[in-house]
């Protein structure tokens, strides 16, 4: 996600504000930018050093704002970093969030004259400021009345040309922080750049407005009513504030997955019509109508999503689906008209085998669409059209939130999908009103975190584990193996239950380990007689059972309980537990967890 950081008081703004991007890259970034008041502005792409190599001689302030991208609407280019301006290059703003009204506001302001110099939904609100000023000459009354039209979310700071020693920082529903130092003045999206200056902060709550001088700080509501706001003592240092106070990525993106999951159906649920839209897929949309077959291609976690989207998309929308490894798709005779949908799944939309598959499919005629973590990655713009996850950078290799993220959107894609065809709309209602549910649920399993974490010990002197699930589930038991091994060098191996009797049965015995995904489901009584043929065999067995099935602990050696939901749901919730469980394994084992040996977070090469 973005990042953003302003510096108010006696020293060079410049210096301080480059520093202090530097730090906030590890939050993932595309471009950069910086403007000092009384200098200008600079921005450009790539990393922050890149902008620190084109400040001009004598850009010299002693008060300033600057952005790392994240791109989330706009291409990544220089004329879409941030900051931003309005038509009399007046107004100044850095922005982390996303302006869902952008579309409508940007039509608004163009019938008042106003020209805008990118794609972003953040310059709309340099040019609604403006607007403001025309009617009240007060600099933060004009950006809390610009603010109140907003409809989305924003960790964003404001400066004026006219007022050099004043910054206006605002946050609904992306975090900021002030940082109090002796004559100066600091704000970001987290702690980690202010650190050096003091440890005196200040976190503004959602409505909040910061109105900052060199010597003097003050919060109001949007209202204009004062927020008294409690300063703070931060003792951590600045990598544990860029992982959240958490020891590692992985658990933090980890903990990250319910507002994951409200950052994917965002905007794209129309619970009246038991209807899912994506602004990215308006002009396909017809071509989707006539689709026949779907080949989703994805690579790794990416490639198990796509085997949930499978059973989805047959289910619940009536299309014949099939997954591909993008290494294996590249190299096969494929057959595909121009009646088959490729759909390809990446996260950082850089994987090579997955955009070989692509350019091989749409040579054939195929429809591409991509469901991309990373706005502008090679993939989303080879493919025809595509939905981006809106997860923010996910830092650690091992994929988790992302994975979420997909599985989010796959089901999202099967209720638009299904409305096109035969899928009522009480179903479609169901869908998607249990998909809003889902965040509170992978809440409610992210509480066991230290249940989890002291199972460890009962499973860490195990060197092989199996994974077993059925239909919806057996992705899951697939990329719950995946993730043991990626950060345990554990070796574990996914299986269709069904399978037992052909052969893995007779790995069984007190040293070999099992993890069950058992819900009272379609296939629950098909579970239960796996899990009593292993257990016969003394095999131990970590079963993932539904919340209050009692049944299931007197069958095994140690259940979790996850919330009830729809079948079709069901992987997301699933994966959460499996996630920690790889996490906690890697822990106790000392391993670099978010850098396991071996392993690159993008492969980008064959
Ligand atoms: C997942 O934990 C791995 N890091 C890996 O399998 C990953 O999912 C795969 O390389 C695909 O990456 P992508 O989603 O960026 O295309």
């Amino acid at each position: 996600m973005c990042g953003i950081f302003g510096y108010i008081g006696k020293k060079d703004a410049a210096l301080i504000l480059l520093d202090g991007l530097a730090t906030l890259e590890y939050r993932g970034y595309d471009s950069s930018g910086i403007y000092v008041s009384g200098a200008g502005n600079v921005k450009t792409i790539g990393a922050v050093e890149n902008l620190r190599k084109i400040i001009p001689k004598n850009f010299y302030g002693t008060s300033g704002i600057a952005h790392l991208r994240w791109a989330t609407h706009g291409e990544p280019t220089e004329r879409n970093a941030h900051p931003h301006t309005d038509c009399a290059k007046s107004v100044w703003v850095v922005h982390n969030g996303i302006v869902e009204n952008y579309k409508e506001l940007g039509e608004l302001l163009s019938l008042r004259g106003h020209k805008f110099q990118s794609s972003t939904d953040t310059e709309i609100l340099a040019h609604l400021v403006e607007e403001e000023m025309k009617l009240t000459k007060e600099f933060p009354a004009a950006v809390s009345a610009a603010l109140k039209k907003v409809r989305g979310t924003y960790g964003a700071a404001f400066m004026h040309g006219g007022e050099p020693n004043l910054i206006v920082a605002a946050r609904m529903g992306a975090p900021v922080v002030i940082g109090c130092g002796t004559e100066e003045n600091f704000v970001a999206s987290d702690a980690s750049p202010i650190l050096r200056h003091t440890r005196h902060v200040v976190y503004l709550h959602d409505g909040d407005v910061a109105i900052m001088r060199q010597n003097s700080h003050h919060i109001q509501t949007l209202e204009g009513a004062a927020a008294g706001r409690a300063s703070h003592t931060i003792e951590w240092d600045e990598a544990q504030v860029q992982k959240g106070g958490y020891d590692h990525f992985m658990l933090k993106e980890i903990m990250e997955a319910p507002g994951v999951v409200e950052n994917a159906i965002r905007g794209r649920i129309v619970t009246s019509g038991g209807l899912a839209k994506f602004g990215g897929l308006e002009a396909v949309k017809d071509k989707l109508r006539d689709v026949k077959r779907i080949v989703i291609v994805g690579c790794g976690s990416a490639y198990y999503a796509g085997l949930v989207g499978e059973y989805m998309f047959e289910e619940c929308a009536g299309i014949s689906t099939e997954v591909e490894f993008g290494s294996e798709f590249r190299y096969r005779k494929p057959v595909v008209d121009d009646h088959t949908l490729l759909l390809a799944i990446s996260q950082s939309g850089e994987t090579a085998d997955t955009l070989e598959a692509i350019r091989e499919a749409k040579r054939k005629g195929a429809l591409a669409l991509g469901i991309v973590n990373t706005v502008g990655s090679t993939i989303a713009r080879e493919c025809d059209a595509g939905i981006y996850n809106h997860a923010g950078p996910e830092i650690s290799v091992a994929s988790t939130k992302a994975f979420v993220s997909q599985l989010t959107i796959l089901a999202l894609v099967t209720v638009f999908l299904g409305r096109q065809r035969n899928m009522s709309l009480a179903t479609g209602r169901e869908i998607l009103a249990e998909l809003t549910q889902i965040p509170v649920k992978i809440d409610k399993i992210l509480q066991q975190k230290d249940k989890i974490r002291k199972l460890i010990a009962r499973y860490s002197s195990f060197r092989d584990f199996l994974y077993i699930g059925r239909k919806y589930n057996l992705p899951i038991a697939y990329e719950g193996a995946l993730k043991l091994k990626e950060v345990s060098y554990v070796h574990a191996e996914g299986y269709g239950a069904g399978e037992m009797k052909h052969g893995p049965l007779a790995m069984i015995d007190e040293n070999f380990p099992t993890v069950a995904i058992v819900f009272q489901d379609s296939v629950y009584e098909k579970m239960i007689s796996n899990i009593r043929e292993i257990e016969a065999r003394k095999g131990p067995v970590l079963a993932l059972a539904t919340e209050g099935d009692n049944d299931v602990s007197a069958l095994v050696r140690d259940v979790l309980f996850i919330p009830k939901t729809l079948e079709i749901l069901s992987p997301i919730l699933a994966v959460v537990p499996l996630q920690l469980f790889a996490y906690f394994n890697a822990v106790e084992k000392g391993h670099n967890v978010d850098r396991p040996r071996n392993l690159a977070k993008s492969v980008t090469v064959e």
